[in-house]
């Protein structure tokens, strides 16, 4: 089992993979953190513990002991608000009984098993008992009657570790926890570390920042009910020289899709604190006596090959012990979606005329996007009326799913399910169903509310009308999404003393409908969706293999946000999708080619009208769809390499596929900016050093070695958005 246990030293070592971690019990009862980094052979590490001078200002708890330790200039475990340690703390509880702050939480037991336990009623990574050992450690508070279980879970074959918390009152006392984060690891010196986090906003979601460790505090974070467009739960620190082939990085991700906050926080010693978890910022939790708060799950990944080395190794954790469901494996069906083809404007006629034109080019799927219910023929109406508008679709959607069906394609769906129009059926009927705060008018996104999916008539309705539409002829997928940020989050159906639930009870609602979609409909395909990428996170994946990455379809834009996402997301699920020129968001113009070989990265498709193709493009669309279905299982299976930044000097970008034996591997390039006649050499990673590979469009063979250290030449650089997708495979 690669989790060891020094009893003498009361010293734990967990090892996942290349990766080591490790914390002891100290002789008064705290955790303190040892060790994160490469792999190590000793398990007696507490000599290593960090003791630093500390000055007669700090406090030292507790006081009768004369000890010589204090909380605040250690590195400490799971850190508590109240007893001196006056840094970013993990937990902070306000007592019922005193009207303080004030937590001390001291080792009781701990068990150690293989497998990994389910997270009830909250989206997790899974694992076997082959796959993955746990420790679960029990600490209290005496004074306060909290309890405190901390579950770390190791993966065997990937340097990830889970982290997730459960605070349960074991007191006579009522405790409000007023801050309870998944995660914390102090390391011993940051000095030479850099922070790496993913910001944005709509339509330029995940672009990558990385700046210095100061001293204070970093941070990044959602109160927007969801993860957000702005900041995604993830942060990553690596050494000033990491890359993306070298030196250490360590990634921090959590499987939430609400406010969240992650933090980075170097002390005057060089010491320094990653936070993770549920943002404290309108959270508040009350814990009755025998009541229990479960955290979400955060995930760590240790990298001692750069940044590269840690995106691969969420890349298969998230892909295949987080994905679940049919669609984790079975190829997904390339679509084609009616969105910037007709927007609002559409019927049944048109949408069967993109689909045929689809059907002919070997695409498989149509989706239809918002507008075919109720009264929405803008953004303005309709929300929550989830009844086929027949004045737009004759005939209702039954015939036009059996004429899609009859073409030989896939039929899917666009929701909004959490929102209401209020000018909408729904709304006027249960006005109590919305998201509010008595006394004031509700804000207003996109001209809509948001539904209170705490609310189990609410999550009742949506499954009902979910069941209705579904039940119309076969639907094989739905685009789930979400268009406004939250104001005004209370709900009608609660007392005072647990409004500040509310954000994190949506998430667990939300969750329980989505489980109970995923339940009753196991081969529906599900594409998570939020005015773009606004919902882009773990969470989502649990439930929905591919997320619709950004509203910005422009290829060249698409480079950075996706360059951005695979931080920490798999490329298979990004939904990715050729659109037309001059592109609607941005305006650009860009070969059809340029815009295959960008989408081809994720998970594919169209959203264009077909039919304004001349027969040349329409020849390409041919061309990608079967290239798509040639190689889906190296885009989906394969280890992705970033190659070439486009943030670099915003010349060009390059990124590789190579499939699991590296026997084959997919080179894609593009030219941001046009250079003349300079040619590239694209150096390649992952091959086998020793193995001669063929290029298939060219003809050149090259040892792995020499793709890899001198590079692969691209000659034509002198044209703006020219792009090149090279496939090599071992010949020898
Ligand atoms: C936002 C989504 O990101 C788009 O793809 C589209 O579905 C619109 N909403 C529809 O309102």
């Amino acid at each position: 089992m690669p989790i060891y246990y020094h009893e003498e030293t009361k010293t734990f070592r967990l090892d996942a993979k290349d990766s080591s971690y490790a914390f002891f019990v100290n002789r008064f009862g705290y955790l303190q953190h040892l060790y994160y980094g490469a792999h190590i052979s000793d398990t007696s590490l507490s000599e290593l513990a960090y003791t630093a001078g500390h000055s007669s200002i700090h406090a030292l708890p507790p006081a009768s002991t004369g000890a010589f330790f204090s909380l605040d200039v250690s590195r400490m475990e799971y850190p508590c608000f109240g007893r001196g340690d006056c840094r970013g703390t993990a937990l902070s509880i306000r007592r019922s009984d005193t009207g303080t702050v004030d937590t001390d939480l001291t080792y009781v037991s701990h068990k150690l098993y293989a497998g990994k336990p389910t997270l009830a009623g909250q989206p997790a990574t899974y694992a076997t008992a082959d796959e993955a050992d746990t420790l679960e450690i029990l600490l209290h508070d005496t004074v306060s009657g909290a309890e405190v279980t901390l579950f770390y879970t190791v993966f065997r074959n990937l340097a990830a570790i889970t982290r997730r918390v459960a605070i349960r009152n074991a007191g006579k006392n009522v405790l409000e926890v007023e801050r309870a984060l998944s995660l914390c690891v102090d390391f011993h010196d940051v000095t030479d570390m850099d922070v790496v986090h993913l910001y944005g906003e709509w339509a330029r979601e995940r672009s990558v920042e990385r700046v210095p460790m100061m001293h204070g505090t970093q941070s990044v974070g959602s109160l927007r009910g969801a993860s957000s467009h702005v900041h995604n739960p993830f942060l990553a620190l690596c050494s000033h020289h990491a890359t993306e082939t070298a030196g250490d990085a360590c990634g921090f991700s959590l499987v939430y899709c609400g406010n969240f906050l992650a933090s980075a926080e170097m002390d005057s010693d060089g010491g320094g604190r990653v936070l993770l978890g549920i943002h404290p910022d309108g959270f508040r939790w009350r814990l009755e006596p025998g009541e229990t708060f479960e955290t979400p799950e955060a995930v760590s990944v240790w990298s001692s090959e750069g940044l590269g080395g840690m995106s691969r190794t969420y890349h298969r954790l998230y892909a295949n012990h987080l994905v679940r469901g049919k669609w984790k494996t079975e190829r997904r069906p390339i679509l084609i979606n009616n969105w910037e083809a007709t927007y609002f404007n559409f019927d049944e006629e048109k949408i069967f005329g993109i689909a045929e034109e689809a059907s002919k080019l070997g695409i498989e799927m149509l989706v239809l996007d918002d507008g075919w219910f109720g009264k929405r023929d803008n953004d303005k109406s309709g929300l929550g009326d989830w009844f086929v508008n027949e004045q737009k679709l004759k005939g209702g959607l039954k015939k036009l799913v059996d004429r899609i069906h009859g073409l030989g394609m896939k039929f899917g769906i666009w929701f909004e399910p959490e929102m209401v129009s209020p000018d909408s059926d729904l709304y006027r009927a249960h006005p109590e169903w919305a998201l509010q705060v008595p006394g004031r008018e509700n804000s207003v996104g996109r001209n809509q509310y948001v539904l209170d999916m705490t609310r189990t008539e609410v999550q009742d309705y949506l499954f009902g009308r979910f069941a209705d539409v579904l039940s119309q002829g076969g639907i094989d997928y739905i685009k789930w999404d979400f268009n406004r940020n939250f104001s005004e989050v209370g709900s009608l159906t609660v007392g005072t003393e647990r409004q500040g639930e509310i954000f994190h009870r949506y998430c667990l609602g939300l969750y329980a409908l989505l489980e109970r979609l995923h339940n009753a409909y196991p081969d529906l395909l599900l594409e998570g969706c939020a005015g773009g990428g606004g919902r882009f996170d773990p969470a989502w994946l649990y439930y929905a293999p591919q997320i619709w990455t950004s509203d910005d379809s422009d290829a060249i834009e698409r480079l950075d946000i996706q360059y951005g996402t695979s931080f920490c997301y798999p490329p298979s699920a990004m939904g990715a999708h050729v659109s037309a020129c001059p592109n609607h968001q941005v305006h650009r113009t860009t070969p059809i080619a340029t815009r295959g070989n960008v989408a081809l990265m994720g998970a594919f498709g169209y959203e264009l009208d077909l039919r304004t193709l001349t027969d040349e493009e329409k020849e390409l669309v041919r061309q990608q769809c079967a290239d798509f279905r040639r190689d889906y299982a190296l885009t989906h299976t394969g280890d992705f390499y970033r190659l070439i930044s486009p943030w670099h000097d915003r010349t060009d970008c390059a990124w590789c596929f190579v499939s699991p034996d590296r026997r084959e591997a997919l080179l894609t390039y593009v030219v941001i900016r046009a250079k003349i006649s300079i040619p590239r050499y694209v150096r390649l990673q992952g091959l086998n050093p020793d193995a001669l590979y063929r290029c298939q469009e060219t003809g050149e063979e090259y040892h792995g070695d020499t793709l890899m250290h001198a590079g692969y030449c691209i000659r034509k650089t002198n044209s703006d958005f020219h792009s090149e997708k090279l496939h090599f495979e071992v010949v020898g």
